[in-house]
């Protein structure tokens, strides 16, 4: 079955379609309408853009129905100050109120995330959404259990950090881990995808960003990170599958904190080449 058709009569022979494909599976050689080259099947990673990038509607792609694909509402486009804004004032939230996240608001921020760039357009970042306090409190009881590991170990990652000292004051009440949060949300994505942290990290992005409109606060939770990706018992409470790996975790819940200003960062080092 061929992987594209073309509405002959709308097609303007602009070659758009071709140009836009990163496989360059779309030729223009023996046609004046867009054909796929030979082998095109096994190669194309079915991003759209072929479809999208059309003015005139006129190319579909076998693999998508016609209706899958959304109008841009051009009057929704964002001016710089209103995307600078929004960047600029993400902060990593700390304290949180302790009502769960309601399940359409998590819907909501993983129907956006989804739209994150993936190597290859893959798709393969999987999420686990932890939405109670007390599963929360068990995951960072376990990483906590992990760091005492790593000292009995003498880990080259405990000489880096004062993990004694977290510990106890993770012991005195103090979380460290999660602050707290009512909620986290992981990334897992299989182990012979070589991407998956980087697709993760994307998408775990996006969806820190996202979340502030719905005023639900996330911080990363880095010390987690550490604990989890070495620790089984962690991946069983998560049910990560077995050739999964685990690759990011933001803890997030409703935010209780309101920042005023949006504190100095250091200016972005570039090197101009010219
Ligand atoms: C990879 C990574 C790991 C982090 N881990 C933690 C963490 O374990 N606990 C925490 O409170 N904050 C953590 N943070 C948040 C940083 O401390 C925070 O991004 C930084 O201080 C800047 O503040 P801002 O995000 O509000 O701009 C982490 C951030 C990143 C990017």
């Amino acid at each position: 079955m061929s992987l594209i058709s073309v509405k002959e009569e709308k097609c303007v022979s602009c070659g758009l379609c071709g140009e836009t494909c990163p496989m360059g599976l779309i030729s223009f050689d023996d046609s004046r309408y867009p054909q796929e080259r030979e082998g095109a099947e096994g190669t194309c990673v079915s991003c759209g853009h072929c479809v999208s990038v059309c003015p005139n509607g006129a190319l579909a792609l076998a693999k998508y129905d016609e209706s899958e694909f959304k109008a841009v509402n051009e009057s929704l486009v964002l001016k710089t100050e209103h995307v600078e804004q929004l960047i600029k004032s993400r902060r990593s939230i700390r304290k949180f109120k302790q009502t769960k996240i309601e399940k359409r608001d998590f819907e909501k921020l993983f129907d956006i995330a989804r739209y994150a760039p993936t190597g290859g357009n893959s798709q393969l970042v999987n999420w686990i959404a932890v939405n109670s306090r007390d599963l929360v409190k068990k995951i960072g009881d376990a990483a906590v259990e992990h760091f005492k590991n790593l000292i009995v170990e003498k880990h080259p990652v405990t000489q880096r950090y004062p993990f004694e000292k977290m510990i106890a004051y993770y012991e005195e009440g103090h979380d460290f881990m999660f602050r707290g949060a009512p909620a986290l949300i992981i990334t897992c994505a299989p182990a012979e995808y070589g991407l998956g942290a980087v697709d993760s990290t994307i998408a775990l992005s996006y969806l820190d960003l996202a979340a502030a409109s719905l005023n639900i606060g996330c911080c990363w939770a880095g010390f987690f990170m550490i604990a989890a990706s070495g620790s089984e018992q962690i991946r069983k409470m998560l049910n990560i599958p077995d050739h999964f790996v685990f690759t990011g975790c933001l803890m997030a819940g409703y935010s209780d904190e309101k920042y005023m200003t949006i504190p100095p960062r250091n200016r972005a080092k570039v090197t101009w080449m010219d």
